[in-house]
C-alpha cells in the first residue's frame, strides 16, 4: 500500500526527538485516528536552523513528520508557512487516498509550531 519512498522514511525517520530550549511546540490531534503530532522548531534570524517531531500515530502519520522536517530545516519562515501537506505527500511520492489525512497533520503541526514561535516572540 505504501511506496518505497514512504516506507523509507517510516522504518528509518529523520528528525525524531524533541528540541528542549526550541522556539517553536507545535501539538496537534488528528480527530478521526486520535493520533498526536508534535513538532519543534529551533529558529535563529527568521531561519528554521532546527526541527524534530514526536508520533504517536500511524505509518503514513511518522513518513510525513520525517519528510517535512527535512523540507523545513534551513528555510526562511516564510517559506515553511507556506509548506502543504500535498507539497509533503509529492515529496513522498504520493500516499494512499485514504491515508492523505495524516499528512494534513504535518502542515498543521508545522503551523502551530511558528505561531507559538510568534506569541514568544511578542512577548518579548
Ligand atoms: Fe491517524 Fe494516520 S491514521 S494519522
Amino acid at each position: 500500500m505504501y511506496n518505497e519512498k514512504v516506507l523509507e522514511n517510516f522504518r528509518n525517520p529523520q528528525n525524531v526527538g524533541e528540541i528542549p530550549d526550541a522556539d517553536g511546540v507545535g501539538t496537534v490531534g488528528n480527530a478521526s485516528c486520535g493520533d498526536i503530532m508534535q513538532i519543534f522548531l529551533k529558529i535563529e534570524n527568521g531561519i528554521v536552523v532546527d526541527a524534530k517531531f514526536k508520533t504517536f500515530g500511524c505509518g503514513a502519520a511518522v513518513a510525513t513528520s520525517s519528510m517535512a522536517t527535512q523540507m523545513i530545516i534551513g528555510k526562511p519562515i516564510e517559506e515553511v508557512e507556506k509548506v502543504t501537506n500535498r507539497a509533503v505527500v509529492e515529496a513522498l511520492e504520493g500516499l494512499p487516498p485514504q491515508k492523505i489525512h495524516c499528512s494534513v497533520l504535518a502542515e498543521e503541526a508545522i503551523k502551530k509550531a511558528l505561531e507559538d514561535y510568534r506569541s514568544k516572540k511578542a512577548a518579548e
